[in-house]
């Protein structure tokens, strides 16, 4: 595998340490970049269009070792509502996927499928009621229902069938979306999590369920692949929102994830310079590798602006690669900043400043 630093020669800049290949929980990558998860609405019918693996292709041609895709809804009718959000088990879904990967690998890139239900996000347009750990809501919304055991195990099977199909397709890796407010993680928040059963109350027993999902894709997906775990503290709809309280909480979690076979971690926070406990600078994925072993993936706010790119403090490449050469963490994914700049990995590396546009959040309206 060649090194982006060959063609693209480093100038002025610290970034060297992100570009070289590096091997992630067995598979072998051509740099610690990573394309965030983002949800695009481009598969009408739940089929990803022709423009999807060119998307995908073009970010892993210009230096991003590791792709993980949108959320994928898994093959169940509460897991998600829009007709263009992509899902693993529709119709013609598996060759497209197959086509994606296909284009992704052509280019020496990998990528890996991000499998994601709802929960109580999914609107209610078909008369279906949400699924959800104990029917909480937030105020005005319909109501939700407190899922079943019965209604577990139909879950369990519909994540099984997913990961079958994604390994058919190709995929590299599978990343299992436990974050920001949707089904999995609404297990692991004890505001909506309620439930007096076994899955619910301490850390570890709201983790069980999350668990059993993460040992169903595991005995469905090739061992030799990766299964990454996404979680976040914050929701979607709620910052201030946390899973677990200290070190302790999020240890009893993310153990629950090792041992039902997770390989590595997502800690999904908005700013990756930011502690996620009092007490030390470790940011959410350096707690996870500490706390697990696990090699960790990174996110939040990084390379927003050309800023970044200038030495400077700890939110700016100096103090992101202070942190991977320290170990912290293993990989640094990155979102919005790639919706504009399909190729900011180049640019970056050669010290192109000119040729890379500040994150707008018109990006998000952009497709390319
Ligand atoms: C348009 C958009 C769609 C997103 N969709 C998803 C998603 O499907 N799954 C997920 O886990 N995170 C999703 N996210 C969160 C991103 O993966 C990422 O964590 C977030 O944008 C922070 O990284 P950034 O500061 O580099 O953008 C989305 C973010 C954006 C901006």
């Amino acid at each position: 595998m060649t090194a982006i630093l060959t063609s693209h020669p480093v100038v002025d800049l610290a970034l060297a340490p992100l570009l070289e290949p590096v091997t992630f929980a067995g598979l072998p990558l051509a740099s610690r970049f990573v394309m965030a998860p983002m949800t695009r609405f481009h598969s009408p019918g739940g089929v990803p269009a022709p423009e999807v693996a060119a998307y995908y292709r073009r970010r892993a041609e210009h230096g991003v070792g590791l792709l993980v895709t949108e959320g994928v809804w898994v093959g169940h009718p509460t897991a998600g509502h829009e007709d263009t959000v992509p899902r693993m088990t529709a119709g013609a879904a598996e060759a497209s996927w197959r086509r994606v990967v296909d284009e992704v690998h052509a280019v020496g890139g990998r990528i890996a499928a991000q499998l994601w239900h709802l929960g109580s996000l999914r609107e209610p347009v078909d008369g279906l009621a949400a699924w959800t750990p104990s029917g909480v809501r937030e105020p005005g919304r319909p109501a939700s229902r407190a899922m079943t055991v019965a209604d577990i195990d139909e879950l369990l099977e519909s994540y099984a069938e997913a990961a079958r199909v994604a390994a058919r397709a190709g995929f590299d890796a599978v990343e299992i979306h436990a974050a920001h407010g949707y089904l999995l993680d609404e297990f692991l928040w004890p505001f909506t999590n309620r439930r007096t059963d076994a899955f619910g109350g301490s850390p570890a027993r709201r983790a069980a369920f999350p668990a059993a999902v993460v040992r169903a894709v595991r005995a469905q997906f090739p061992a030799d692949r990766p299964l990454i775990v996404r979680f976040s503290q914050f929701k979607e709809r709620r910052f201030d929102a946390r899973i677990a309280e200290t070190p302790a909480e999020l240890d009893a979690i993310l153990t629950a994830f090792a041992e039902a076979g997770a390989s590595a971690l997502h800690a999904s926070q908005r700013r990756f310079w930011q502690p996620a406990f009092p007490g030390s600078g470790l940011n959410l994925a350096g707690w996870a590798k500490r706390l697990t072993g696990l090699p960790t993936i990174t996110v939040g706010s990084v390379g927003l602006t050309r800023d970044f790119l200038r030495p400077g403090g700890p939110e700016s490449v100096s103090g992101l690669v202070q942190r991977v050469a320290a170990g912290e963490f293993d990989l640094v994914a990155l979102g919005r900043i790639l919706l504009g700049n399909p190729a900011w990995v180049t640019h970056a590396a050669a010290g192109r400043l000119d040729d890379i546009v500040d994150y707008r959040k018109s990006h998000e309206d952009t497709y390319h």
